[in-house]
């Protein structure tokens, strides 16, 4: 099947999609089968590439707007604030992916005929349409945590004869009755890999994920393999993305107060030749990615330049340890301030040399092993870099699928969770062409 026939707009994306090579043409029959369209409410929030905003538009006032917002490769948002916001509210909180993002991800997921895949994250429902149309819908199960939302993506994909199982609960618990699957696919950014993913997957199954970092917002897709023995999975980033997090993985930051509540004054002053580019680079810059693979449980927050200051600070998420850096036009060393028992810092300083003098690695150079109590980032290829070792809970500890046990997982500890900081789900103007989710 090709896009002939295909409304105007859509096969102008498809053929763009097809060009930049995301949508790989065993995708194209479902592309054209599965309109975006059919799976957005009439009241929505797309990203607007040319103003940098998220925009409103219903489809009773302006169909043909919307129906052009449907056929881009723009982020959509359709929940704010967990659903508390009547229409527009702060923190976006469910949306349709960038079709480009989608495809790619679906490109990576590398899905053959009469696998059974399982989707965290059913937003909208397109992408479990999508596979549901490749495969069949009695192959996939998609989970989504808000139940109004998967409600509506329930009734949407009936609608369209695709009758996917949406369950209502949370995702990182994934479907143990459901379990093995041939590939698991999250559709909201990570912190950590839920170990009962790995024990729900086939050994050789696939895990396809936007991982990341609390350091900054941007994540990267992750595809990792289950391995033989079923008890971990390793793999590699195969590029950049930002999707809103999951929603126990949502950044826990207390906020600026409470770090810094009387000023700078009584901190350890210093100063740096490192500059603000080396620093921030671009919005998916690999070195914040690698800064944060390096510097454990630290939030990265960029205040907007002001009368030629820029301050970047940063914050210890397990202790309320700050550090402040101001870079300043025109000057050559920008001025330093760090308090508390960590040296927030020297720590991100010595990462960024660490990337710099390991060649700049890219998001491919880079990969993930996670094992039932423990992920690991190592650079590839190589030495193995034993950096950013993080415990995951032992629910799945271990187990295979049909020895991890429903009340075991029921009984793992949630953290504690602040909402989104401003700038987290929201693509900017600079997200042209690349990946938002
Ligand atoms: C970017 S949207 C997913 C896009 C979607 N796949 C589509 O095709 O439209 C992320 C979704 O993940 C959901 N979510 C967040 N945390 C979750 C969790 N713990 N379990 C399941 N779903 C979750 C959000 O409610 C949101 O609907």
């Amino acid at each position: 099947m090709t896009l002939d026939g295909v409304g105007e707009g859509r096969s102008a994306l498809g053929r763009s999609l097809l060009e930049r090579k995301t949508l790989t043409s065993d995708w194209v029959p479902s592309f054209a089968a599965i309109s975006r369209a059919d799976f957005l409410p009439e009241l929505m929030w797309p990203y607007d590439m040319d103003s940098g905003t998220t925009v409103t538009v219903d489809l009773r006032d302006e169909p043909s707007l919307w129906f052009s917002y449907a056929d881009a490769d723009v982020p959509i948002v359709t929940q704010w604030d967990d659903g508390k916001a009547e229409g527009r509210g702060n923190v976006p909180t469910s949306s349709a992916s960038m079709p480009s993002v989608v495809f790619r991800m679906l490109r990576d997921l590398d899905v053959q005929a009469g696998q059974r895949v399982l989707e965290i994250g059913t937003g909208t429902g397109w992408n479990a349409a999508l596979l549901a149309h490749r495969l069949g819908h009695d192959n996939v199960v998609t989970i989504e945590i808000d139940s109004a939302v998967a409600t509506a993506a329930r009734d949407r994909l009936a609608r369209c004869g695709l009758p996917v199982l949406v369950l209502a609960r949370d995702g990182e618990e994934g479907d143990e009755p459901g379990a093995p699957y041939d590939r698991i696919i999250a559709t909201a950014g990570l912190r950590s890999i839920p170990p009962a993913w790995i024990a729900q997957a086939w050994p050789g199954g696939l895990i396809v994920a936007p991982w990341g970092t609390h350091y900054c917002a941007q994540d990267a897709v992750v595809r990792l393999e289950v391995a033989e023995d079923g008890k971990h999975a390793e793999g590699r980033f195969t590029g950049p993305v930002e999707f809103m997090k999951l929603r126990s993985h949502r950044l826990p930051f207390a906020g600026h107060d409470v770090y810094v509540p009387h000023g700078v004054t009584g901190a350890d002053r210093s100063t740096t030749s490192v500059t603000v580019d080396q620093l921030l680079g671009d919005r998916f810059a690999v070195s914040s990615f690698a800064v944060g693979l390096r510097v454990r449980d630290c939030y990265r927050q960029a205040a907007a330049e002001r009368d030629g200051a820029r301050p970047v600070w940063f914050y210890g998420l397990t202790d309320k340890s700050w550090a402040c850096v101001m870079f300043r036009d025109g000057q050559d060393e920008a001025q330093v301030w760090q308090s508390g028992p960590r040296r927030l810092w020297d720590e991100v300083a010595a990462a960024l040399d660490w990337w710099q003098q390991a060649g700049e690695p890219g998001y491919d150079r880079f990969g993930l092993t996670v094992t039932a109590d423990s992920s690991t980032t190592r650079r590839t290829p190589g030495t193995y870099e034993p950096h950013c070792r993080r415990r995951t809970d032992r629910a799945g500890s271990g187990k295979s699928a049909a020895a991890l046990r429903p009340d075991r997982v029921a009984a793992r500890g949630r953290r504690r969770v602040q909402p989104l900081s401003p700038g987290g789900g929201h693509p900017t103007r600079s997200a042209r062409g690349t990946s938002r989710a």
